[in-house]
C-alpha cells in the first residue's frame, strides 16, 4: 500500500479533473456515475508504475492511465448487460439504475473518448506503438466476451479454453496497459514484452480470483452479486476443476443444475447447492495453487525486465495485495 498510494491518489486528482459534456444528461451522467463509484483502480496504477519502471515522471502518463480506466468502465457496463448483473463496486449497475439503452449509448462513447484521451498524451513519437498495443488489447477483450458468454450455453470447457478466455477478456486489457505505459517511457521492446507477460499472467491470476470471489466473496464486500456466475452458468475455473474431480454421481448433478433448459430450481438454492459441491471437492484450495501458479509465472518476467530492483518494488506490491484481494 505503501509504495502504492503516490500513484492512486495522482490517478484519483487527475481523474476528479476530468469533465464530460453537461449535456445530453442521459448520455454523460451514466459516465460520471460508474467513473466515480470507486473501484481499484488497478490497471491506471499499473500503467503508471510501468512508466516509472523506465522514467521518473510517472504524470506524464495519466491520459494513457485514465483512457484505460475509461476503457475498462466501458466494458464493466456492457459486460453487466451481458451478465444480467444488478450490482457494481456496491451500486446498481448503469442499466439497472437507467435503462439498457443507456447502458448502451454511455458505454459506446466512453469508448470514444478513450481516444481523445490517448490523444493528450504529448509525446507521439511512438504513438502509433500505443494505438497499436491498445487496439489489440480492445479487440481481444471483446473476442473474450465473446467466448464467456458462448461457454454458457456449453456444458463442458476445457481448462486451456477457459484460461485462453479469461486471457482475453481480463488479462490483455491489464497487459497491454501496461505495455503502454512501459513503451511511452522509453523502454525496449524486449522489457516491454516482459512487462506485458507480467501483466498478462498476473491478469490470469486475476480473474481466478475473481471467478472465487464471485462464490465465496463475502456479499458486504465484494461489492457485486456474490453467486452470480452460477446462476449465469458461467463456466468458471471452480466449475471446470469440480467436473473434473467430481465423481459421476456428483457431475450429473453438477450438469444438471447448469442445464440451461433446467429452470425449476430457485436462484438461491442452486447456488447453495453449487457451491456446497465446490466445498465438498475441494474446489477453493485448487484455485488458490492456480492462482498462484499464474503469479509465480508473472513473477519471473517482471524478473526479466532490464531495470534494478529497487524500480520494480512498487508493482511488487501491488500485484501481491491484488491477488489477496476480497473486493
Ligand atoms: C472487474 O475488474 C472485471 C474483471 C476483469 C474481473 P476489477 O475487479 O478491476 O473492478 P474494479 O474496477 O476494481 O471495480
Ligand atoms: C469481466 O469478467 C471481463 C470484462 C468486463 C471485460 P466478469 O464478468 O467476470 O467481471 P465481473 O465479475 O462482472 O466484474
Ligand atoms: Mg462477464
Ligand atoms: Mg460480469
Ligand atoms: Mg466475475
Amino acid at each position: 500500500m505503501q509504495l502504492t498510494k503516490p500513484f492512486f491518489d495522482s490517478f484519483q486528482d487527475y481523474l476528479a479533473l476530468q469533465r464530460f459534456p453537461a449535456t445530453p444528461k442521459g448520455l454523460y451522467e451514466p459516465i460520471e456515475y460508474i467513473m466515480n463509484l470507486g473501484g481499484k483502480r488497478m490497471r491506471p496504477i499499473l500503467l503508471l508504475m510501468s512508466y516509472e519502471l523506465f522514467k521518473d515522471d510517472y504524470k506524464e502518463a495519466l491520459p494513457a492511465a485514465y483512457a484505460v480506466e475509461l476503457f475498462h468502465n466501458f466494458s464493466l457496463v456492457h459486460d453487466d448487460i451481458m451478465d444480467c448483473a444488478p450490482l457494481r463496486r456496491g451500486k446498481p449497475t448503469v442499466h439497472e439504475k437507467w435503462n439498457l439503452n443507456t447502458g448502451i449509448l454511455s458505454g459506446d462513447v466512453m469508448l470514444v473518448y478513450v481516444y481523445e484521451y490517448l490523444l493528450k498524451l504529448k509525446d507521439h513519437s511512438r504513438f502509433d506503438m500505443l494505438l497499436e498495443t491498445f487496439n489489440k488489447a480492445a479487440i481481444e477483450v471483446c473476442e473474450g466476451q465473446q467466448f464467456d458468454m458462448n461457454f454458457e450455453r456449453e456444458q463442458e470447457v476445457g481448462i486451456e479454453a477457459y484460461i485462453k478466455m479469461i486471457e482475453l477478456k481480463t488479462s490483455v486489457l491489464l497487459a497491454g496497459g501496461m505495455k503502454l505505459g512501459a513503451l511511452y517511457a522509453g523502454a525496449s521492446l524486449e522489457d516491454a514484452e516482459h512487462v506485458y507477460q507480467f501483466g498478462k499472467n498476473i491478469g490470469i491470476a486475476f480473474q481466478i480470483q475473481d471467478d472465487y470471489l464471485d462464490t465465496f466473496g463475502d456479499p458486504t464486500k465484494f461489492g457485486k452479486k456474490v453467486g452470480g456466475d452460477i446462476v449465469q452458468n458461467k463456466k468458471t475455473y471452480l466449475v471446470i476443476k469440480a467436473l473434473e474431480m467430481a465423481n459421476a454421481d456428483v457431475r450429473m448433478k453438477l450438469l444438471s443444475y447448469m442445464d440451461n433448459n433446467n429452470s425449476t430450481i430457485e436462484e438461491q438454492e442452486k447456488i447453495s447447492a453449487v457451491k456446497d459441491i465446490f466445498e465438498t471437492l475441494g474446489i477453493p484450495a485448487l484455485t488458490k495453487a492456480a492462482k498462484e501458479q499464474y503469479q509465480e509465472l508473472a513473477f519471473e518476467h517482471l524478473h526479466a525486465v532490464d531495470v534494478t530492483k529497487i524500480r520494480k518494488a512498487a508493482i511488487e506490491e501491488i500485484a501481491t495485495e491484488l491477488l489477496e484481494r476480497e473486493l
